[in-house]
């Protein structure tokens, strides 16, 4: 459903048709309605409600005050989140949809019962988060648009609906590049997306396969070989900040199929693997974002493109490669792929922009959905102070991570006997620990890092209380949350 919102001045009700949201308490008393409805309706709605409330519903009443208008009554908890507020924004969403409304007016004004009147954004926000789907490829398109009307007596706010707009923006361009099939958005196409990113204020530098051999980046470019695609690098640079400190850096996995190579996946479900580029999407929702509501930080986001093909020069299990790093790495299962990917994109950002900090996300291990399932993202971190930070942005924007253990004992489970390391565990056991634990070798300089391995949060095939079934953008929130409270 696309919504176009307009903002008004209350004139008169009758003059709406259509729906019509008001807030109320949660008790769901309507005396404060008195001034917008007329006496004979306010009477009607008053026995509708008794009638109604009988049956104890909870969340949104509607009622059809005739056959041009219908009634919505959104109630409020007393100073309730803005996660809530947000979710509950998204219930009017599904609630529309469902009528196949056209036109919602919402009664901006009556939100303070309950809340400041600034609330109505975080409202909105909501609104438009569930109102996301994907249907570039359907011939019937299916969503239909809704005019809302925000009627309100305050002044427009445009610094809070625009940050919201660029948070919608962000999270948006993320599912969409999650949701675009493997055939569409293969690195190549990716890549030359990214670079249209440079009319928003990012700077955009591409490293191609060719340069990536050149710079040593073997780890990375060995995943790709048996595409007919090229393999990329991707920096994305947003300065915010006048002065020149260090930046904060954001990379991602963005393996943009992963079949598994040459220790190929099973049929069933491979189609998913087409998200095996979430990881890179949030990092470039996040940085759209940065670049539309002008965030005051310096940021970096690094993400490596690649697709996980078996073709005749795919590289083989056994292979032996030299990271840019310098460490090299003997791989031994090619389905391990996200590892090597991010090995080098980390090197390389620690290197070349000196972050003050490294968070990576990934889809990166099966395990951790056994671990967590599609309620948290595993967070591993060699930084207490980073860990926390996450976790609580994470727990405010209900982007949830928990987080697991590193520990350098884990270390010789994937010790190699041929190379520095190898790129899986053989002995079994704490799959996403160990992948996390060979990130962590990549970080050269003490860098306070954090990954989040993402593969049970970025696709669902069931709504959440602020997505559409599909891809969930799962992180663009969350690290936004975790900029804003902490770097801006
Ligand atoms: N992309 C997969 C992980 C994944 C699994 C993401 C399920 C989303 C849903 C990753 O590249 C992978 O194949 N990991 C292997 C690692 C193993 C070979 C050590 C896994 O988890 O089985
Ligand atoms: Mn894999
Ligand atoms: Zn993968």
């Amino acid at each position: 459903m696309i919504i176009k919102d307009s903002f008004s001045k209350f004139t008169n009700i009758s003059k709406f048709s259509g729906c019509i949201a008001f807030f109320t308490n949660e008790k769901l008393e309507i005396t404060h309605l008195k001034k917008y409805l007329n006496f004979s309706d306010h009477k009607n709605l008053t026995v509708l409600l008794k009638n109604k409330s009988k049956n104890k519903k909870k969340g949104l009443l509607s009622f059809d005050l005739n056959p041009n208008q219908k009634i919505i009554l959104i109630p409020l908890k007393k100073n309730q989140k803005s996660n809530e507020t947000e979710k509950l924004g998204a219930k009017l969403t599904d609630f529309l949809k469902s009528e196949g409304a056209e036109v919602t007016h919402i009664v901006s004004d009556t939100i303070s019962v309950n809340l400041k009147p600034d609330a109505i954004y975080e409202f909105l926000h909501g609104m438009r988060l569930k109102s996301y789907s994907f249907d570039r490829y359907k011939s019937k398109k299916e969503s239909n648009s809704l005019k809302v009307n925000i009627i309100s007596s305050k002044k427009f706010n445009k610094k809070i609906y625009d940050k919201f707009k660029a948070i919608e923006l962000g999270v948006n361009y993320t599912k969409d590049l999650v949701s675009e099939p493997g055939n569409i958005l293969h690195p190549d196409e990716y890549a030359k997306r990214l670079t249209q990113l440079k009319k928003i204020g990012l700077k955009v530098s591409v490293y191609n396969e060719k340069q990536l051999k050149k710079m040593g980046c073997n780890a990375l470019v060995g995943v790709g070989q048996g595409s007919i695609r090229g393999s990329y690098l991707v920096t994305l640079e947003w300065r915010g900040k006048k002065s020149n400190s260090k930046p904060l850096a954001f990379v991602g996995k963005g393996v943009c199929f992963d079949t598994g190579g040459i220790s190929l996946k099973p049929a069933r479900f491979m189609e998913d693997m087409t998200y095996d580029m979430a990881g890179s999407a949030v990092v470039v929702g996040l940085m759209k974002n940065l670049a539309l509501r002008k965030s005051k930080v310096n940021a970096v986001g690094v993400v490596g493109l690649v697709e996980n093909m078996p073709g005749g020069n795919a590289q083989r299990p056994g292979d032996i490669v030299k990271s840019y790093s310098g460490k090299t790495i003997e791989v031994l299962n090619t389905d391990a792929e996200g590892r090597l990917v991010l090995a080098d994109a980390i090197t390389f950002t620690e290197k070349k922009f000196k972050p003050s900090l490294i968070v990576d996300l990934a889809t990166l291990t099966g395990a951790i959905v056994v671990a967590l399932g599609s309620e948290y993202a595993g967070l591993f971190s060699n930084n207490d102070n980073l860990s926390k930070q996450i976790h609580e942005a994470g727990e405010k924007v209900e982007e949830k991570a928990w987080r697991l253990p590193l520990h350098s004992n884990y270390d010789k489970l994937m010790n190699s006997k041929n190379a520095d390391m190898q790129n899986i565990n053989y002995v079994g056991g704490a799959g996403s620990t160990t992948a996390a634990q060979f990130l962590q070798r990549f970080i050269l300089n003490k860098t306070p890092w954090a990954h989040l391995d993402i593969a049970g949060m970025a696709f669902s095939k069931y709504a959440g209380a602020l997505n559409s079934s599909g891809a969930t953008g799962y992180g663009v929130r969350l690290l936004n949350k975790f900029i804003e409270d902490n770097y801006e």
